[in-house]
């Protein structure tokens, strides 16, 4: 089963109306994308909690690891540099952070406020090998926008 964004942001949309909490708007949209799709095998957020550092939020499946600094992992890099980082192959990404052995490739994205402040990122990690596109990227950074950029 493959996403379908369109019916997934009408369905957050609508879960979503009217919240402007951090936590339960990151709660919800985990729980959405973590059972919309059969390529996310981990999928969650880091959120910025001081300068410089990433703690766990609200997150579907195996355990992920508490603290990420800004200058570890495919998640502190996307907060670091304030871009989608998208990794066919976590294995070939220096200072990748394996939280289980299984995962083949992730995409991590930053999650911006209405300011354009980065508050966190957006991590989904596929068990599948280059399981995630530019489609993918696009679709999911409109989606953190409609939901993140109320706040
Ligand atoms: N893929 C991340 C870490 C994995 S988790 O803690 C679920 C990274 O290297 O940033």
């Amino acid at each position: 089963m493959l996403v379908n964004y369109d019916d997934l942001t009408k369905t957050v949309a609508a879960l979503t109306e009217g919240e402007t909490d951090e936590i339960a708007l990151m709660a919800t949209l985990a729980c959405e994308l973590h059972h919309a799709d059969d390529r996310f095998d981990w999928t969650g957020f880091y959120r910025v909690t001081e300068p410089e550092l990433l703690k766990i939020g609200p997150y579907q499946g195996g355990h992920g690891c508490l603290v990420i600094p800004f200058a570890r992992g495919v998640c502190g890099a996307a907060a670091r540099l304030n871009a989608v980082q998208l990794v066919d192959d976590v294995e070939a990404f220096p200072g990748h952070i394996a939280c289980s052995s299984a995962t083949r490739s992730e995409i991590v994205l930053p999650v911006r406020n209405g300011a354009g402040a980065v508050i966190g990122v957006l991590d989904i990690d596929s068990n599948q090998p280059a399981a995630f596109t530019q489609e993918d990227a696009t679709r999911l950074a409109a989606l953190l926008d409609a939901v993140f950029g109320r706040l």
